[in-house]
C-alpha cells in the first residue's frame, strides 16, 4: 500500500520503518528538514537498536523515502499516519496543537478520499473531533468527500521497538466504517501479522492505549509499595513476584520492583488519564495512586543509602551505574537517576556518573554542581567510592568484575536498585549488598 507517514520522531520514525519492511511503500515527512536530510543518510536522532539499518535497508530498496514538503509526502498515497508528539500541557492533558495543526494542512491540501490514521497517544474523543475538523474543512472547499478517520494505539516498547512492531500481542482497530476497518487490515495483512485484530469504536481504542499503559504501571507500582513491606518484614520481593507471576491469572510481566518506571508513555498517559477523570468528575484514587507511589519509590531507595552512611554521607562518594530512564535507550526523561542524584547531593554526597550511551545530551539533564562528575567508565566511575548505586540494569552491570570493583572501591558497598546481583554472591565477595525489598 501506499502509506505516508507524518512526525518522524520515535513512534513515527519506527512505524514508517517496520511498515517499509513489510513491503508497503512509505513516504516520511516531518517539518525538520535537517532530520530529514539526516535520515537519507540512516543517522537516526535517537538510540534505537536496529532502527538506523532498517532505515538504511528500506531507503536501499526503495520502499522507505523522505520529503519536507507535504504536499508531495501526500500525494497519490492511500493511507496517511499521523505520529507527531502530544506532550502534557501544564494541567496534565495532553497538548493537541501538533496535531491540528497537521489537519489544518491536510483539509487545506487533500483532494481525494484517504484513511487518516492516529497513531499519536490522544485523549478519549479526539477521533471524533479530528473527523468533524478535517471533514468540515473538505466541505468548506466543496469537495464532496469523506475521509476516514483511524485510532490505532501503538504499544511498542523503548529498546524493543522494532520487535514489539513486527510481534503485536494484538492490534487496536477503531473506526467508525467497515470500509475504514478492511483498509487496515489490508495494511496489516494476515500473511505478516497473525494476532487478533481488535475493530471497536474509536473511543475504546483511545481509552484502550492508556489503561493499558496505566495498568502495567499500576502492577509496578503495586509490587514497589510490597517491597516497601517485605523490607520491613524480612521478606524478598523476588519470591513474592515469582509467585504471582506464576498464577495464570496475574502473568509475569511487569512485576519487577525496582526504582520505579520512567520514560516518555507511563508518566505522561497517566496524567492524561488522569485529567480525563477530573473532566468527567470521577474520583480516581487508583490511578492517582500510581504516580505518588512511582515517585515514593526513588525517595524510599535513596533514604536506605543515605541512612547506611549516617553523618558519613558528607565526604562520602557515590558512583551511580545507569542514567537512562531503562536499557537499551538513550532517552532520560522522567528517568530515576535524575531524583536519585538530586537526593543524594542534598544530602551531602560527591557522584560520579556512568551510563552506557553517555552523551552530551545525558549530562545536560543533571545540576552543574562541583560535587557532580561524569566518568567514561564502569570502573573509572567506583575509583575511591564509598558505594556504588545500580539505577538502570544495562547488560554490561549484570556480571561485574566484583574483585576488580572492591579493589578499586573505597569501602564496597552496593545499592542494588534494580535487583540485578545476587546478594549472596555479592556478600560472599565481600561487598555490604542492599537490594529492594530483598532480606
Ligand atoms: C511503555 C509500554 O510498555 C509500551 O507498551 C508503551 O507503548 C510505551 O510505554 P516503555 O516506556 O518504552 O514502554 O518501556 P517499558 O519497557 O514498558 O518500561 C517502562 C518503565 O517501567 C521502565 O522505566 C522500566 O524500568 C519500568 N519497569 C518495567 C519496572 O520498573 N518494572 C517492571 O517490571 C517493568
Amino acid at each position: 500500500m501506499r502509506i505516508a507517514v507524518i512526525g518522524l520522531g520515535y513512534v513515527g520514525l519506527v512505524t514508517a520503518a517496520s511498515l517499509s519492511d513489510t513491503g508497503h511503500h512509505v513516504i516520511g515527512y516531518d517539518a525538520d528538514t535537517e532530520k530529514l536530510e539526516s535520515l537519507w543518510n540512516a543517522e537516526i536522532p535517537f538510540f534505537e537498536p536496529g532502527l538506523a539499518q532498517l532505515v538504511a535497508k528500506n531507503v536501499d530498496r526503495e520502499t522507505l523515502s523522505f520529503s519536507s514538503t507535504l504536499d508531495t509526502a501526500i500525494q497519490d498515497r492511500e493511507i496517511i499516519f499521523i505520529a507527531v508528539g502530544t506532550p502534557p500541557g501544564s494541567d496534565g492533558s495532553a497538548d493537541l496543537t501538533n496535531i491540528y495543526q497537521v489537519i489544518d494542512s491536510l483539509g487545506q491540501l487533500l483532494d481525494r478520499a484517504v484513511t487518516i490514521v492516529i497513531k499519536s497517544t490522544v485523549p478519549v474523543g479526539t477521533n471524533q473531533a479530528i473527523d468533524h475538523t478535517l471533514n468540515s474543512l473538505l466541505k468548506s472547499r466543496g469537495l464532496q468527500l469523506s475521509c476516514d478517520i483511524v485510532s490505532n494505539p501503538e504499544f511498542l516498547r523503548e529498546g524493543n521497538a522494532l520487535y514489539d512492531v513486527a510481534h503485536p500481542d494484538r492490534i487496536v482497530i477503531g473506526a467508525r466504517s467497515r470500509r475504514a476497518f478492511d483498509t487496515m487490515r489490508e495494511l496489516y495483512s494476515p500473511s505478516q501479522f497473525t494476532c487478533p485484530v481488535l475493530e471497536m469504536e474509536p473511543a475504546s481504542a483511545e481509552l484502550s492505549k492508556y489503561a493499558a499503559n496505566a495498568f502495567l504501571a499500576s502492577r509496578i507500582s503495586f509490587v514497589n509499595e510490597l517491597s516497601r513491606l517485605a523490607d520491613a518484614v524480612g521478606a524478598d520481593i523476588e519470591q513474592i513476584s515469582i509467585a504471582l507471576g506464576t498464577d495464570d491469572r496475574i502473568g509475569p510481566h511487569f512485576l519487577r520492583a525496582g526504582l520505579g518506571y520512567g520514560g516518555s508513555c507511563f508518566p505522561k498517559d497517566i496524567l492524561s488519564l488522569q485529567h480525563m477523570f477530573r473532566e468527567q468528575g470521577i474520583d480516581s484514587a487508583l490511578t492517582n495512586s500510581i504516580q505518588q507511589v512511582n515517585s515514593e519509590q526513588r525517595n524510599f531507595f535513596a533514604t536506605k543509602a543515605i541512612r547506611h552512611f549516617g553523618d558519613a554521607i558528607d565526604g562520602s562518594t557515590i558512583a551511580l551505574w545507569g542514567l537512562t530512564f531503562k536499557p537499551d535507550t538513550d532517552d532520560m526523561r522522567e528517568a530515576p537517576s535524575l531524583e536519585l542524584a538530586q537526593l543524594l547531593l542534598k544530602a551531602g554526597a560527591a557522584l560520579r556518573l556512568y551510563d552506557p550511551v553517555l552523551n552530551a545530551a545525558i549530562r545536560e539533564r543533571f545540576p552543574d554542581d562541583s560535587q557532580l562528575e561524569f566518568a567514561d567508565d564502569m570502573y573509572e566511575a567506583v575509583r575511591g567510592a564509598d558505594a556504588v548505586v545500580l539505577v538502570t540494569e544495562w547488560i554490561e552491570f549484570a556480571e561485574p568484575d566484583f574483585s576488580k570493583l572492591r579493589g578499586l572501591m573505597r569501602t564496597p558497598v552496593l545499592f542494588d536498585g534494580r535487583n540485578l546481583w545476587d546478594p549472596a554472591v555479592a556478600r560472599s565477595e565481600g561487598f555490604t549488598y542492599y537490594g529492594v525489598g530483598r532480606p
